[in-house]
């Protein structure tokens, strides 16, 4: 018998080892982090009738529904996600429904005949973890956990405080102190949320973190939670269906922790599997150059001819970067994003910060906008056109994960020229400590100041004749 929407028929869901050696299976009401041995885990489906072109049509007509699972731009995908039990609530703050945005600016800038960005950062919270907490804090919920925890360098903890509150759970999160855009700390603080900021960077703390949340019987809500990944999916298949389910040549993301490159490549793989799409586009993901141990990894598997689960993913020490999303030296779900490079025949490069930077600043003469993180993204393309890995003519999109508004700080700075990376390098004798790194604002745009005097503003705007 196929559900009531004929979509698929009964569907078994597990939690299996990502690793196909190993494979061990536990049931989705289990709560664990790791398989035992100490892998992560997926939340594995087996459909059986799954009928494609019923489920395009299902989700089409959902658009136009009321119901606020319909109103989901993640549930209401939800035969691709059926992990709940059926009478499980659903936390919902309406997430998803994120536009697609042709930005002939950018696409001119990174030398592309067409770019379009997919914005995570018109979310309710304003990134795209949105999209995991409502999976996983509804899972939280149908678990009967009260309390939920993450550590997080500022989208994740906002997000996650956010759906708590929705949900009437109590939220704990972790931070790395001063190192996370202040706009972020604000939302989570104005949701509620049990806010610690430990003097640490984001590594340290999720090494001290990881540790702890089992004895203190908080569920943990970070990437490495499998229903998170299950939520950040459905931003691929929200993209393919405005897409008219035609995947493009290139789908570009920015990387840090690695749990949206996992989720990305999952989705898919899935919708390739069920006859979605026909055809899996490659993932480019970016890292910034002072957090890049994948780019690592991968340059130095290469050199040496071997697997990169042989050498295994050796941490950066210090990360740093200006864009702090994605301030992460070691990564959690590195052999994840590992797969879905090799399933899609994906590229992984890094991005200096004048590169981020000025990408940034062209997003928004698009008139779009987004914070640091996500500005990797274009500056990638950039790079991989000029590498012609890219072609021009491929159909690409970016996804651009957080807001403009998330780290006003660093906009101010750039359009000042005041916006520098004090480097915690490598101690160099003859120089004392290594100056900072000081942007320059190629595309900056100073505010002017001027007396409440007409004549002073007419002859100010005669000098702009552009104006
Ligand atoms: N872009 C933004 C805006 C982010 O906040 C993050 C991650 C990423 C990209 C990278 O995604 O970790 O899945 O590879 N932010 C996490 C956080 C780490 O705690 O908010 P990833």
């Amino acid at each position: 018998m196929k559900n009531s929407f004929s979509v698929a028929a009964m569907t078994s869901v597990f939690l299996r080892c990502l690793d196909p050696k190993c494979g061990t299976r536990y049931p989705v009401r289990e709560v664990r982090s790791e398989c035992a041995c100490g892998n992560l885990l997926d939340v594995h489906y087996e459909w059986s009738d799954f009928d494609a072109a019923a489920a395009k049509q299902t989700w089409a007509f959902r658009a136009l529904s009321r119901d606020p699972r319909d109103r989901s731009g993640v549930w209401r995908f939800r035969e691709m996600i059926p992990f709940l039990p059926p009478d499980a609530r659903v936390i919902t703050l309406q997430e998803g429904n994120t536009p697609l945005l042709d930005a002939p600016r950018a696409a001119d800038y990174a030398g592309l005949d067409f770019l379009a960005f997919k914005h995570q950062g018109f979310n309710p919270t304003g990134s795209f973890k949105d999209n995991g907490m409502t999976t996983g804090v509804s899972q939280a919920a149908a678990l009967g956990k009260n309390v939920v925890a993450c550590v997080s360098t500022g989208n994740t903890s906002a997000s996650m405080a956010a759906y708590a509150a929705r949900g009437g759970l109590r939220a704990v999160l972790f931070i790395p102190a001063g190192q996370i855009a202040s706009a972020k700390l604000a939302q989570a603080l104005e949701y509620g949320a049990l806010t610690i900021q430990v003097e640490a960077n984001f590594d340290v703390t999720w090494k001290l973190v990881f540790q702890l949340v089992e004895e203190m019987g908080l569920y943990l809500l970070n990437s490495v939670n499998p229903f998170r990944v299950e939520g950040q999916k459905t931003i691929m298949i929200e993209l393919m269906e405005q897409l008219g389910w035609e995947p493009p040549d290139w789908i570009v993301l920015p990387a840090g922790n690695l749990g949206n490159s996992a989720a990305f490549g999952k989705g898919l793989r899935e919708m390739q599997q069920l006859g979605l799409i026909a055809r899996l586009p490659r993932l480019a993901l970016i890292q910034a150059e002072g957090a890049a141990p994948l780019v690592r990894l991968l340059r130095r598997a290469a050199a040496e001819g071997r697997n990169p689960r042989e050498i295994g993913l050796e941490p950066v020490e210090s990360p740093q970067t200006l864009a702090t999303a994605i301030r992460i030296g070691a990564p959690a779900s590195w052999k994840k994003a590992l797969r879905e490079l090799e399933a899609t025949r994906g590229v992984c490069e890094t991005v200096s910060e004048q590169e981020i930077a000025d990408a940034k600043a062209v997003i928004g003469l698009s008139g779009i906008g987004c914070e640091p993180a996500s500005a990797a993204t274009l500056a990638g393309i950039r790079k991989l056109i000029a590498q012609n890995v890219i072609g021009k003519s491929d159909r690409v999109v970016a996804v651009l994960t957080g807001n403009l508004l998330k780290d006003p700080s660093y906009t101010l700075s750039y359009h000042e020229g005041t916006l520098s990376l004090a480097r915690e390098g490598p101690f160099d004798s003859a120089q004392g400590k290594q100056p900072p790194l000081v942007i320059e604002p190629r595309f900056g745009n100073r505010p002017i100041a001027v007396p409440p005097d007409p004549e002073r503003i007419r002859r100010l705007l005669a000098r702009r004749p552009s104006f």
